[in-house]
């Protein structure tokens, strides 16, 4: 008898244990443990190219608000050189067109960066591919692009996303395994570039070792850029103290074609998408720019030719890791009933060192006297996707609250990277990769329907 009542007793616990933990899957893939160390200055990934003051740390950004323009960005370590960029249509490569790029240099307390160069070159044509060269004589080089298709709402387009990268032999992996990958065609950076904020004096010589070592994709496709910590670069100790400094110096960005007053927030189209790019450094309260600029781009997004609305925001609103638990939070009181009122599809967030999607939830209903603190499932809210494992010098975040909660759908502290095919108006095909697995291997993945153009079924 007593025995049977225990055995009841067991199964009842067991019962209410699974009936409580109603929440996804909490990966049970454990990885080698080996610490995340940063490849030193000599590896292979980081030398410059051959040639006197040969252009170094090339990168490309979208130029303008809707995909005919590009910013091509170089260093040169020893002088101005050439500042012209040469470029046209790979299948022309006689009709060649100059552009002229501006230089800047900063120091940041004893070191002096490079010569920086920006170029924007305009009116590109839709879906073509460009070669650009620049440098001069011996030590020029050549690079290309292809440029996004027009804005439409049916226009497919596949993203990388990576976020929180730095420069250790994971976060080479991880470019890797990104970078093998055809399909990707431009990617959404999520915040936190090179950590070199890690070294004494921030040594701003691991920027330009990042710039070289990301150029292999950088170079030839378009990164979205998106400010992290980790950019901020705020040291009074040193008397540096003007935030994002070597960042806003080396990585520019189109804000003012969406109106905005700074690098750090701003907006583009890009194929069947409308990306938001946040600060969340910067001031979001009521009344702030950052504020006043959302109201006013939510507005102007028009989902019957882009029906895909991604924000890109480096700390999450939403995550389930002990991590900078609830660092987001402040944003998520100022900003979720917008996304959640605007069908936004999907939010990109970092910061956390590990891999976390959400369900799709709001926690809108709380205000402060009300008590509904709970999140709840709701057909218009984003789906929060927590990219922060690039595979950066700090390591992964491997603590989860327990048991996992209803909103958190997989979860797992691996390094790796997201793709995000977009197909067309309706469906988009997302899937995480876990550097571990090699190239290409897929650890999560799952169809997202658009919240404004829903599919039939
Ligand atoms: C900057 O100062 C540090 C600490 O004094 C020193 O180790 C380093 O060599 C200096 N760098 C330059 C470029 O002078
Ligand atoms: C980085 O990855 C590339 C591509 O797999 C490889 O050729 C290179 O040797 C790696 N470098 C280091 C320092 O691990
Ligand atoms: C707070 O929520 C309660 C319950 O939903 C609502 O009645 C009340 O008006 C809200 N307070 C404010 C200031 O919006
Ligand atoms: C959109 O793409 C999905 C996935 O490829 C496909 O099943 C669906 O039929 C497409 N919708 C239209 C209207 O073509
Ligand atoms: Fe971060």
């Amino acid at each position: 008898m007593n025995s049977m009542k225990a055995q009841l007793m067991a199964l009842a616990l067991i019962l209410i244990f699974t009936l409580r933990c109603n929440g996804g899957i909490t990966s049970s893939f454990t990885r080698k443990p080996h610490p995340s160390i940063d490849m030193p200055f000599g590896s292979d990934v980081f030398k410059a190219p051959p040639g006197f003051n040969a252009p170094q740390q090339v990168h490309i950004t979208q130029g303008d608000y809707e995909g005919k323009s590009v910013i091509v960005s170089w260093v040169t370590p020893k002088k101005t050189g050439s500042n012209l960029v040469l470029y046209g249509k790979a299948n022309d490569k006689h009709k060649l067109i100059s552009a002229l790029a501006k230089v800047t240099t900063y120091k940041y307390y004893n070191y002096t960066s490079g010569f920086i160069h920006h170029c924007t070159l305009n009116d590109l044509e839709y879906n073509t591919k460009y070669f650009y060269k620049i440098g001069s004589e011996d030590s020029s080089r050549q690079f290309s692009f292809i440029t996004p298709p027009e804005v439409g709402p049916d226009v497919p387009y596949t993203f990388g996303l990576i976020g929180d990268l730095g420069q250790t032999y994971d976060s080479n992996q991880t470019l890797e395994h990104y970078h093998s990958n055809p399909k990707g065609q431009a990617v959404l950076f999520i915040g936190d570039l090179s950590y070199a904020d890690h070294y004494p004096l921030h040594d701003n010589r691991r920027w330009d070792s990042w710039g070289r070592f990301t150029e292999r994709s950088a170079a030839y496709q378009t990164w979205i850029w998106c400010a992290g910590n980790h950019e901020m670069d705020f040291a009074p100790e040193i008397g540096e103290t003007r935030l994002f400094k070597p960042y806003m110096h080396r990585y520019p960005v189109p804000y003012k074609a969406s109106g905005s007053t700074s690098p750090l927030w701003y907006a583009i189209k890009r194929a069947s998408t409308h990306i938001i790019v946040l600060s969340s450094y910067s001031a979001f309260g009521t009344y702030t720019p950052q504020y006043e600029w959302l109201q006013t781009e939510l507005t102007k997004v028009d989902r019957t030719k882009t029906p895909w609305l991604i924000v890109i925001v480096h700390s999450p609103l939403y995550n389930t890791n002990n991590y900078h638990y609830m660092e987001g939070e402040g944003m998520r009181v100022m900003f979720e009933s917008w996304f959640v009122e605007n069908k936004v599809d999907i939010v990109l967030s970092g910061h956390v060192h590990s891999y976390e999607r959400m369900e799709r939830v709001s926690n809108i209903a709380y205000n402060i006297s009300n008590k509904k603190c709970t999140p709840v499932k709701s057909e218009d809210a984003p789906v929060y996707l927590n990219l922060g494992d690039g595979g950066n010098i700090e390591g992964l975040a491997a603590e989860y609250i327990q048991p996992q909660p209803s909103y958190s759908a997989f979860r797992e502290s691996s390094f790796g990277h997201g793709t995000l095919e977009i197909k067309n108006r309706t469906h988009a095909f997302y899937s995480w990769h876990r550097n571990d697995d090699g190239v290409r291997t897929v650890a999560d993945s799952v169809w997202f329907y658009n919240r404004y153009h829903r599919p039939s079924e």
